[in-house]
């Protein structure tokens, strides 16, 4: 079967698993990949789901297929590992959705077998739940942009710590999953952000300006120009031209020899510290 078969076979199982999860406040993933979902399937498990008040359910379950749990964390959608020290990594990141061409991106990063990183609003998670179980599914990673966008330097400490926790609140109970890493918006920050966000502080290095022109051929030739190893690329999948520029992007990056990777994959092995806000692998900010 090939891969995507799969995957898509797989979905309806794993879906039940999170939105069991989310009930039942067992996940306690770190870095997006939503692993207790997967251990909560071990073989001869029953799902509480399909027992007692369903009888038509409850005949169903022996029917639902063993899953192996794995020897160690995995994510749902398993790819190679990557080892940033040896290979040109690159991470693509999006802000400010999800939004109503979010799972059109899903769908383009699905077809090339990429992962990204999603800074999402909390405001706009919650009117998009299944694009968020989407996005874990898929092996994406989620981190907060807040809850509604204001520029943090503006705010007052217990201003800030709002805006941090119900961004955070929101998609953990969603998804089960804790947005470990956190991109003020508009990249503002000082001292008295970095001290109340308990998390690492995402920046870039390159800026598409993709909110500005609308133009995907803009996007995929700014991004080129300025890609370097380590690189952090913003766009923001709430405009249609970004969405339609990744392919290309994708596609003009792979053949530059990037490996496209999650931000969680790009500082591995390397400080990653709460607190501090990251430019690229190679850069404080
Ligand atoms: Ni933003």
């Amino acid at each position: 079967m090939p891969p995507r078969s799969r995957r898509l076979a797989v979905l309806p199982v794993v879906a039940s698993a999170l939105l069991l999860a989310s009930c039942t406040s067992q996940v306690q993933a770190e870095d997006g990949f939503a692993k207790q979902a997967v251990t909560m399937l071990l073989p001869g498990q029953e799902s509480p789901r399909l027992s007692g008040s369903t009888g038509v359910l409850a005949q169903a379950a022996p029917q639902i297929p063993a899953v192996v749990a794995p020897a160690g964390p995995m994510r749902l959608h398993p790819r190679p590992e990557v080892d940033c020290d040896q290979s040109k990594c690159v991470a693509l990141t999006f802000d400010d959705g999800p939004g109503r061409h979010t799972e059109r991106l899903l769908d383009h990063l699905a077809a090339a077998d990429v992962p990204a990183t999603f800074y999402l609003l909390g405001q706009n998670a919650q009117k998009y739940p299944e694009t968020l179980h989407r996005m874990v599914i898929e092996g994406h990673q989620l981190g907060s942009h807040t809850h509604d966008h204001k520029a943090l330097t503006a705010l007052s400490s217990s201003q800030i710590t709002h805006e941090i926790d119900t961004a955070a609140a929101i998609i953990k109970d969603l998804t089960g999953v804790h947005p470990g890493t956190v991109r003020p918006p508009y990249g503002a920050h000082n001292a008295q952000v970095d001290a109340l966000i308990d998390a690492p502080l995402v920046l870039w290095d390159v800026d598409t300006l993709d909110w500005q022109h609308r133009d995907p051929a803009k996007v995929a030739s700014i991004a080129m120009e300025e890609v370097r190893d380590g690189s952090i690329i913003l766009m923001h999948d709430i405009h249609e031209s970004t969405v339609k520029a990744v392919p290309e992007l994708i596609k003009r990056l792979k053949q530059q020899g990037y490996t496209p990777v999650t931000i969680n994959e790009l500082f591995d092995g390397q400080e990653f510290n709460s607190s501090t806000a990251y430019a690229s692998r190679n850069q404080i900010r």
